[in-house]
């Protein structure tokens, strides 16, 4: 279809590269939002590798999702850094006002929470992301309204 035919084209043209797995999984997920699953055996034909192998370098780089994201995209660091400053609490806090885990989207499709493994932000622990800007020293109360804004 027409999915397979795009990305046979993005495939075709960063094929070349050396390494050029990643660079193909970024330019499918610009493209599509996300990996989609049937793309994976395009990618694998077409780089002689296993579906397997591919697979595993999807799963393995946690930037790439499996499923389209919501309208917004909540990204919580999980870094060390930020874990000695709470991130886990935070954590915890945005699965419960979102009812969703990490790699999932709200039924509403408002949201996508991610993690991420350090923003670059360490000095203002515990940070965030929402819709590709950074935030630092989230709390829990920060983190509420962030949230109630995005449910609208
Ligand atoms: Fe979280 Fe660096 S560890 S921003």
């Amino acid at each position: 279809g027409e999915l397979t035919e795009r990305s046979l084209q993005i495939i075709r043209d960063l094929k070349h590269l050396e390494g050029p797995m990643l660079p193909i999984l970024h330019a499918i997920q610009a493209e599509f939002g996300y990996v989609p699953e049937e793309v994976k055996p395009v990618i694998a034909s077409e780089l002689n590798l296993s579906r397997a192998e591919v697979h595993g370098v999807v799963t393995f780089y946690h930037e790439f999702r499996d499923h389209p994201a919501g309208r917004h995209v909540l990204k919580l660091c999980r870094a060390e850094a930020c874990q000695s400053m709470g991130s886990d609490r935070i954590a915890d806090h945005a699965r419960q006002l979102l009812g969703i885990d990490f790699h999932q989207t709200t039924l509403d499709g408002a949201v996508t929470l991610e993690p991420v493994y350090c923003l670059g932000l360490c000095a203002c622990a515990p940070a965030a992301m929402l819709d590709g800007e950074v935030l630092g020293r989230v709390d829990e109360h920060c983190l509420s309204e962030i949230v109630a804004g995005l449910s609208r």
